[in-house]
């Protein structure tokens, strides 16, 4: 069962982080020098996925320009022999071969899947959420990627919430099948107390198999008057295998801004030309406080 696809929804007004979304797509924030959309193409294409969907919005063509040549400013790198911002220039635009399409109405993420259904086909694809900015030693979708395999099933990547938190979430039934791997066969978006089945919730990062399209066609509005993705997949895990797996990685909602900080003192200090000069800063910070 190999995944060659990906679709990644991008298509959300950005709400939580305005007013800098007015106008930038969220999803095109830098985290330090790279938008936070290259990060989660970055992870598609290090587990081996050739082809991406972007379902869009029209306010957010500053994506497409973004994964694209550049003409003009490569001549002009390359006459100043900038090679290094030449190559990373570059680089973004040669990750994969980028889709693109419009949810035309913003009705919830399952509606946004459901826009995938032409370009995906008969085959598994993974889904990969552009807030949840992921640092692990494996791609977490490629976690994902081998555990659908090895189940021939869809796979969901969770990790344990406070329990205080999951109805930010959604809350997933599970039973134990191996290490850090679950079957699981209900779940519930943004549950209310008497509805968690356990703090396992999904955290950005899915594979899932093609029969997830016919359940969304026909779906109801869910939570938020949305069609969500959870009731659908809650409807797909009765009907066929899905495991759910407990990813290896840390995993930052840069949808919020605490998240999106996290992820920029991280990942600044992780960056050969930030990391020692932001520590000597944060030390200084930290004895004035
Ligand atoms: C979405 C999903 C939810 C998931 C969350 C975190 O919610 O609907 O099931 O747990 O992402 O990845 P949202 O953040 O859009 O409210």
């Amino acid at each position: 069962m190999k995944v060659r696809k990906a679709v990644i929804p991008a298509a959300g007004l950005g709400t939580r982080m305005l007013p800098a979304t007015k106008t930038v797509p969220k999803e095109m924030l830098p985290l330090v020098d790279k938008p936070a959309l290259q990060y989660i193409i970055e992870e598609a294409a290090a587990a081996g996925i050739e082809d991406i969907l972007v379902v869009t919005n029209r306010a957010k063509s500053a994506m497409d320009d973004y994964f694209d040549y550049y003409p003009e400013l490569e001549t002009r790198l390359l006459q100043a022999g900038k090679d290094r911002e030449l190559h990373e220039v570059r680089h973004a635009a040669d990750l994969a071969n980028i889709f693109y399409v419009r949810q035309k109405e913003t009705k919830g993420l399952g509606h946004a899947i459901w826009r995938a259904k032409r370009f995906v086909g008969d085959e598994p694809f993974a889904v990969l959420l552009g807030d949840d900015i992921m640092r692990s030693r494996t791609p977490v979708i490629g976690q994902l990627m081998a555990a659908a395999e090895k189940y021939d099933a869809s796979a969901v990547g969770v990790q344990q919430v406070p329990l205080s938190a999951i109805s930010k979430y959604c809350s997933l039934k599970v039973e134990p099948l191996e290490e850090r791997i679950f079957r699981t066969t209900d779940m519930v978006e943004k549950p209310r107390p008497e509805q968690v089945f356990s703090n396992y919730a999904i955290l950005g990062r899915y594979v899932l198999k093609p029969g997830i399209f016919d359940i969304l066609e026909n779906q109801a509005p869910g939570y938020g008057g949305e069609i969500q993705l959870t009731d659908g997949l809650g409807e797909l895990c009765k009907r066929e295998r899905m495991v759910a797996v407990d990813f290896e990685g840390r995993r930052y909602d840069t949808g919020n801004l605490k998240g999106f900080l996290e992820a920029t003192i991280d990942f600044s200090l992780e960056h050969p030309e930030t990391g020692e000069w932001l520590k000597e800063f944060l030390k200084e910070k930290a004895a004035a406080l």
